[in-house]
């Protein structure tokens, strides 16, 4: 039998032109910077945050930019939100093509023990990073499957392998996500559905946060092989390229994005 006996595909694209998307968390930090990126490469964006000031003021940024988005307020854990959400993209744009579930509690936490933890903070945290990635992948998945073709991005951590304390219920939602990953990539890739995680490192935003303290950064950077801070636009590449066509045969994987402070 010949190689040319199987179904060969043709080369696969890396562009996003025209791609209908969706950003969770994108009013500020990595997720802004997923947006501003996305829309620049021609995809039409949807900017996705619990503040709805912070998720206008990014798509009219893009807007103003000659870009194509809009923006919805969401809160990612309220399944009617999220149901609205998809049929919204889907009234726009006719389409969702692909999902980034990059929200999550994260530059607002303060670090501490895990006997310090607020019950309600640990369910919070557990319900927004968790809960919310599953809703939003749940309400876009009929769409994606009726069309036989979806990409899903979920946002890991560094802090998983790392494990990182001090913030006991974040590495516990972040852990959550690599099975989700995993099982989500099984169920909707016979549907032509790609689910991958991006695991970024330590990454500077605009934010000023608790989490970071100078003794944290300095060991993150004493880890990593490529000795500089890690910084929003490092992680827009593998996004792009999770989001195309060129990373069709590949889902289920966790990719870490962390300037080499892991390795698997
Ligand atoms: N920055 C880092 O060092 C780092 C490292 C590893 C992983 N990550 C992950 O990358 C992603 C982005 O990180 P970041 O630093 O930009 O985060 P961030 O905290 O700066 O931004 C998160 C955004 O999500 C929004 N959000 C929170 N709860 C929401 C909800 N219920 N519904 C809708 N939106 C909600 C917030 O309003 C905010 O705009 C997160 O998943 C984070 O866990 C970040």
């Amino acid at each position: 039998m010949s190689m040319l006996d199987h179904a060969v595909p043709a080369a696969r694209d890396l562009a996003v032109t025209g791609r209908s998307v969706i950003i969770t968390g994108a009013g500020q930090g990595i997720g802004a910077e997923y947006a501003r990126h996305f829309a620049a490469a021609g995809a039409r964006c949807t900017v996705v945050d619990v503040d709805p000031d912070t998720a206008r003021a990014v798509a009219d940024q893009i807007t103003d930019a000659g870009g194509t988005a809009f923006a919805q307020a969401v809160d990612i854990t309220d399944p009617t939100g999220t149901e609205e959400l998809a049929r919204t993209v889907v009234e726009r744009f006719g389409r969702v093509d692909a999902l980034i579930n990059n929200a999550a509690i994260f530059a607002g936490l303060t670090l501490r023990g895990l006997e310090e933890i607020p019950l309600d903070e640990w369910d919070r945290v557990l319900q927004v990073n968790v809960t919310g990635t599953y809703l939003p992948t749940r309400a876009v998945a009929p769409y994606m499957r009726a069309a036989g073709t979806g990409r899903i991005v979920n946002v890991g951590s560094a802090a998983v392998p790392q494990g990182l304390v001090d913030c006991l219920h974040y590495v516990t939602s972040k852990s959550a996500i690599v099975g989700m990953t995993y099982s989500m990539a099984r169920e909707l890739g016979p549907h032509g559905i790609t689910v991958n995680a991006i695991q970024p490192g330590g990454t500077r935003t605009e934010v000023a946060r608790k989490t970071q303290t100078d003794e944290g950064r300095a060991l993150m950077l004493a880890r990593q092989c490529i000795k500089r801070h890690e910084v929003p636009a490092d992680l827009v590449g593998l996004a792009l390229f999770l989001c195309s066509d060129a990373s069709a045969f590949l889902t289920g994987q966790v990719i870490a994005c962390d300037g080499g402070s892991t390795h698997r």
